[in-house]
Parts: C-alpha cells; sequence; structure tokens
C-alpha cells in the first residue's frame, strides 16, 4: 500500500517514494488548490497545446490525444457548472485536473505529464492568467479615460482655482484638470502593454528546470497558446516571477493615479469646497449622523492603493533569496497577484461608471477661483510685456496683493489710479488681463489651460482611444 493510502487518505500522486503520510498540518500547509484553483482554465489550456504538440512529435499516439481531449472538455464542463470535487487531497489545481483526467480517461491521463513538470506547467498558468488580466484591466483604463474625456469636454471652459501646496495658485479649467489624469492613466495602459511584451512568452519545454529529452516542438506550443516566442533558459523560465513583479509595480502606479483622483474628490465633495457632488449611490450615509454623505467610493479606493503597494513589496521580498531554479516559495505568488488584478479590476470599473455621474457646481468653483488673487501672475506678465523685468514686475505685483489684502478685496477691485501707485506702466486695459476668462484664455498654446486647447487635448484622446 502506497504511503497515505492509511486512514481513507487518497495518496499524492508522489507518494511512492514515501514512507509514511503527509501530516495532516502539513498537507494543510502546503497546499495551493484553495486558491490555484483560479488557474484551472489556463491549466487546461496548457495541458492540450502541451498534449497536441506530443501527439504531433510521436510522443503520444492519436488515440492518447483523442482521449486526453474528451476527458479535458467533460472537466471543464465540470468546473464551469461547479461540479468538479475539489480535494485538498490533490494539493494544487495541477494534480486535481490530472488526477481527474486519469479517473476519466485511464492511461492516456497518465501519459499527460510526458516531458513536462509542474514547474513549468505552473510557470505557464500564471503567464496566461496574467496575460488575460491585464488585457481585461487596459479595457477597463481605456474605459474610465473615455469617462474623463467626456466631462473633460463639457467643462473645457469651466473655470477652478488651480493649486499649488493646496493653495489657489492660477485659474485653470475643470476640463484640463481632468485631462491630466488622462495623461496619468495613457501612461499606466502603455507601462501595462509593455509588461505585456516580455511576460508573453512560453516556460511550458522547461520541465523541472533543466529541459527535457523528448523531442518537444516548443514554437508550436507557444504559437498554439498565442505567446510570441519561448522562454530562451529552462532554469529562468521555472524560477523568476520577475513579469508578475512587473506588472504588479505598473499596477501600484495605477493606483497611485486613482488613489491621487479619489484624494481631490474627497476634498471637492467637501461642504468647504462644495465643487462636485456624486451620486447618492456612490456615498453611504452614517450610522449616527443623520445629515452624513460620505464619499465611499473614493476612499476606499485610496485605501486600496495601499494593499497593491503591499503586494509588490510582498513580491519583491519573495523573489530575492531564491537561488536558481523553483523553489516553494513560489507558490505564494498567487495570492497577491490574484488580489492585484481583482483590485484594480473592481476599482477601474466602478470608476468607469461614477465619473459620468459626477455633478459639477461651476458657480462654486468660478467663485473659488476668484479668491486668492489667482490672476495675479497675469498682472506680473502684462508689465513684462510692457517692457517691465520680470522680478521688478512680481515685486509690483506683490505690493499690490498686499494693498488688494489690505482692504479685503481682489485685485480688479482695485481703481485704476491706486493700480497705477504700484507701476505707472499698468493702463485701463489691466482689468481684462485681471479676469479669470483672459487669464485662461491667454495660455492658448499645447498642454495649456486654454478652453480651446482643452478642446484640442479632447480631440487628440478621442483619436488615440479611438
Ligand atoms: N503549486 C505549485 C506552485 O504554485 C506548483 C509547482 C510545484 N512544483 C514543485 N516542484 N513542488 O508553485
Amino acid at each position: 500500500m502506497a504511503a497515505g493510502e492509511e486512514k481513507g487518505h487518497v495518496a499524492p500522486i508522489w507518494s511512492g517514494r514515501f514512507d509514511e503520510p503527509v501530516a495532516e498540518r502539513v498537507k494543510r500547509y502546503t497546499a495551493s488548490i484553495g486558491f490555484d484553483r483560479r488557474l484551472a482554465e489556463f491549466d487546461i489550456q496548457g495541458s492540450l497545446a502541451h498534449a497536441r504538440m506530443l501527439a504531433a512529435a510521436g510522443v503520444l499516439t492519436g488515440d492518447d490525444l483523442a482521449a486526453i481531449e474528451r476527458g479535458m472538455a467533460t472537466i471543464a464542463g465540470e468546473i464551469r457548472t461547479g461540479r468538479f470535487a475539489w480535494s485538498i487531497d490533490d494539493e494544487d489545481v495541477h494534480f486535481a485536473i490530472e488526477r481527474r483526467l486519469t479517473a476519466l480517461v485511464g492511461d492516456a491521463g497518465k501519459r499527460l505529464h510526458t516531458g513536462r513538470s509542474r514547474n513549468d506547467q505552473v510557470a505557464t498558468d500564471v503567464r496566461l492568467f496574467l496575460r488575460a488580466g491585464i488585457d481585461e484591466i487596459a479595457g477597463l483604463l481605456r474605459a474610465v479615460q473615455r469617462a474623463l474625456v467626456d466631462l473633460a469636454e463639457r467643462h473645457a471652459a469651466t473655470a477652478m482655482p488651480g493649486f499649488t501646496h493646496l493653495q489657489v495658485a492660477q485659474p485653470v479649467t475643470f476640463g484640463h484638470h481632468l485631462m491630466a489624469y488622462y495623461e496619468m492613466l495613457g501612461r499606466d495602459r502603455s507601462r501595462l502593454t509593455d509588461c505585456r511584451k516580455r511576460l508573453n512568452r512560453l516556460p511550458l519545454g522547461a520541465a523541472a528546470l533543466a529541459g527535457t529529452s523528448y523531442p518537444i516542438d516548443r514554437e508550436r506550443v507557444a504559437r498554439e497558446l498565442g505567446f510570441n516566442g519561448v522562454c530562451e533558459n529552462s532554469l529562468d523560465a521555472v524560477s523568476d516571477r520577475d513579469f508578475a513583479i512587473e506588472f504588479v509595480a505598473a499596477a501600484a502606479l495605477v493606483m497611485t493615479h486613482i488613489s491621487r483622483l479619489s484624494e481631490e474628490i474627497v476634498l471637492w465633495m467637501s461642504p468647504r469646497f462644495g465643487f462636485v457632488r456624486l451620486p447618492d449611490r456612490y456615498c453611504t450615509g452614517s450610522s449616527i449622523m443623520p445629515q452624513k454623505k460620505n464619499p465611499d467610493v473614493p476612499e476606499l479606493a485610496r485605501g486600496k492603493a495601499g494593499r497593491v503597494f503591499g503586494h509588490l513589496v510582498g513580491l519583491l521580498t519573495l523573489m530575492k533569496g531564491q537561488p536558481l531554479a523553483y523553489n516553494k516559495d513560489n507558490q505564494e505568488d498567487k495570492e497577491p497577484l490574484f488580489d492585484t488584478v481583482d483590485t484594480l479590476v473592481d476599482t477601474l470599473a466602478i470608476f468607469a461608471e461614477m465619473i459620468p455621474g459626477i455633478e459639477v457646481n461651476p458657480e462654486r468653483m468660478r467663485a473659488a477661483a476668484a479668491e486668492g488673487h489667482a490672476t495675479a501672475t497675469d498682472l506680473a506678465d502684462y508689465l513684462v510685456k510692457r517692457g517691465m523685468p520680470f522680478r521688478d514686475a512680481h515685486e509690483a505685483v506683490a505690493r499690490a496683493v498686499r494693498a488688494a489684502e489690505a482692504k479685503g478685496s481682489g485685485l480688479a477691485e482695485l481703481p485704476l489710479a491706486e493700480l497705477q501707485g504700484f507701476a505707472r506702466e499698468i493702463g485701463a486695459d489691466v482689468y481684462g488681463v485681471l479676469g479669470i476668462e483672459g487669464s485662461l484664455a491667454s495660455r492658448a498654446h499645447r498642454g495649456g489651460t486654454a478652453p480651446a486647447q482643452v478642446l484640442e487635448a479632447v480631440r487628440r484622446a478621442r483619436a488615440e482611444l479611438a
């Protein structure tokens, strides 16, 4: 009797070498089936491509291949409909599927693992999973970008204060502000595309670590699975998870950008700002304070950035001490990776829906832009255009701001004679410059906040997204 068959246990596939069954606690500690069952569809895809290649190479018979294909179709159906019997006795998704296959089709199932190891198998599964995850996330990033562009177009001329140090700096348009996030998410998308290129290579063929003595055709398997090529070194293929780390790093930046936007939405929704409202379906109330409406979605998104950063550090740490080639440590790559994909998918999907629902209060934005002498730089530029050196203009305007502050008024409310006391160059046309519209319209170069430029940026964005 093989070890593990005592006490009604199902013996592990590798039990022949062992004198006693693995301790119950060790079984639970080492099993990954509780989470890696999520890889099942990719595991089946990889196995089918491997089996077809073995049959083409004459290592498997046509009958064996037909049996494997039939068995895998049954298993895929069982998994899809929740009828598959997952058991911790199977340790991981790879053993579970192989055992079921053998139960269904007999010896052909036992021949599937020829020329392969779980090491190159799991590395392949994780790459296939992540490739699908990246494609879904890239699509959702586009959806969020589209929502930003639509809102930006509607608010291409809506004035708001632009901030530095969270102090009113210069007027900008809300559309321009939103398009800043469009740019950030565009770079995020290109980072993911780049990461996808590097991960899209086939590990299978590396077997346990050194390759295999069977006459395999790795290019064929790569083609069938949609990989761009094969991993060039078997030791590297089974052991490095740098593609996963790279993905989580790109994901951490996505969450950084979403978190910044979230922070702004939370601020803008505060009654102190009153710039935007979120529809009730994106907010929740308080159990004690009846008047409260809390921006839970952006707050949670800001918080969830933290867990993705944690996964990045976790994966880097997982990798750094591992000697070549495969080590069981790598089994710990899955949960952080799955959670990162889930966090991004959920967060981006909810933002794509929520952004079109943002209700803007242009009056509050404009009133805030009119406070804090936001057009002081425009006055300095006006003086420079009349021949004053910029440093002197800066000084003259600073004195004018002080005078306005002392009276509790804005620069535009100071009478012409008083303004001329700070600089003789000032003429009656200065009031056009001190107005918000004039200030906005004057930043009329590519990348500037002028409404016409925001519409240009929107046009370019639409062409990019098309
Ligand atoms: N469950 C394992 C993992 O996730 C599969 C590979 C196991 N390989 C091994 N040599 N024990 O990494």
